[in-house]
C-alpha cells in the first residue's frame, strides 16, 4: 500500500481545490491546497510570484513545497496545474500517494476561466486556445502520474468525491 497522502491533479480549473476541500471533510483529513500554501509562505499571490520571479522561480517553490509535503501523511492534496512538468514532482506525487487526475477538456474550462482574473499563465492570451495547449502538452503527464483518471464532465462535485471515494475503498480492499 501507498503512503496515504491523496493528490489531486489536473488543468486549472477542474476543480482540485472544490474536490479536494469536500473530500478531506468527508474523510475527515487535512486539506491543502499547494497554491494556497505558497501564496500564504509569500503572503503575495501567485500571480505576483510570476511577476517578480518568473515562472521558473514559481516552479522552484512548488517543489520545495511539495518535498516538504511528502512527508505528510494522511493529507488531502490539490496541486497546482503545472505540478506534472516536472519528472522530480511526479516522482514525489507517485511515491508518496494515490493520486486522481481530475479530466476536464478546454472548452469547459475556458468557460469557467474566461473571465478569471488570478491565473497568471491565462493574462493577455486566448484563453481557448492556451487550455487547448496547455491540455495537449500535459494530458499524458497527468495520466501517466495518476492511480485514477476521473472524467468531470456533466458531474457535480458532490458526485466526483463518491466517486473517488469507491475508488479508495477499491483500492484499500485489493
Ligand atoms: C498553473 C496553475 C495554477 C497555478 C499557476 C500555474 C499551471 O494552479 O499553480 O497559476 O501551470 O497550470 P491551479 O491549477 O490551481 O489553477
Amino acid at each position: 500500500m501507498k503512503a496515504t497522502n491523496i493528490f489531486l491533479i489536473g488543468l486549472m480549473g477542474s476543480g482540485k481545490t472544490t474536490i479536494g476541500k469536500l473530500l478531506a471533510k468527508k474523510l475527515n483529513r487535512s486539506f491543502i491546497d499547494t497554491d494556497q500554501l505558497i501564496e500564504q509562505k509569500t503572503g503575495v499571490d501567485v500571480s505576483m510570484i510570476f511577476e517578480f520571479e518568473g515562472e521558473r522561480g514559481f516552479r522552484d517553490r512548488e517543489t520545495k513545497l511539495l518535498s516538504d509535503l511528502s512527508e505528510k501523511l494522511n493529507h488531502v492534496i490539490s496541486t497546482g496545474g503545472g505540478v506534472v512538468l516536472s519528472k522530480f514532482n511526479r516522482d514525489i506525487i507517485s511515491n508518496s500517494g494515490t493520486t486522481f487526475y481530475l479530466k476536464t477538456y478546454p472548452k469547459e474550462l475556458s468557460l469557467r476561466l474566461k473571465n478569471d482574473k488570478t491565473r497568471p499563465l491565462l493574462k493577455n492570451t486566448d484563453v481557448e486556445r492556451k487550455l487547448t495547449e496547455l491540455y495537449e502538452e500535459r494530458c499524458s503527464l497527468y495520466e501517466t502520474t495518476a492511480d485514477y483518471i476521473i472524467e468531470t464532465k456533466n458531474k457535480r462535485a458532490t458526485q466526483i468525491v463518491l466517486e473517488i471515494e469507491e475508488k479508495l475503498n477499491s483500492y484499500e480492499n485489493n
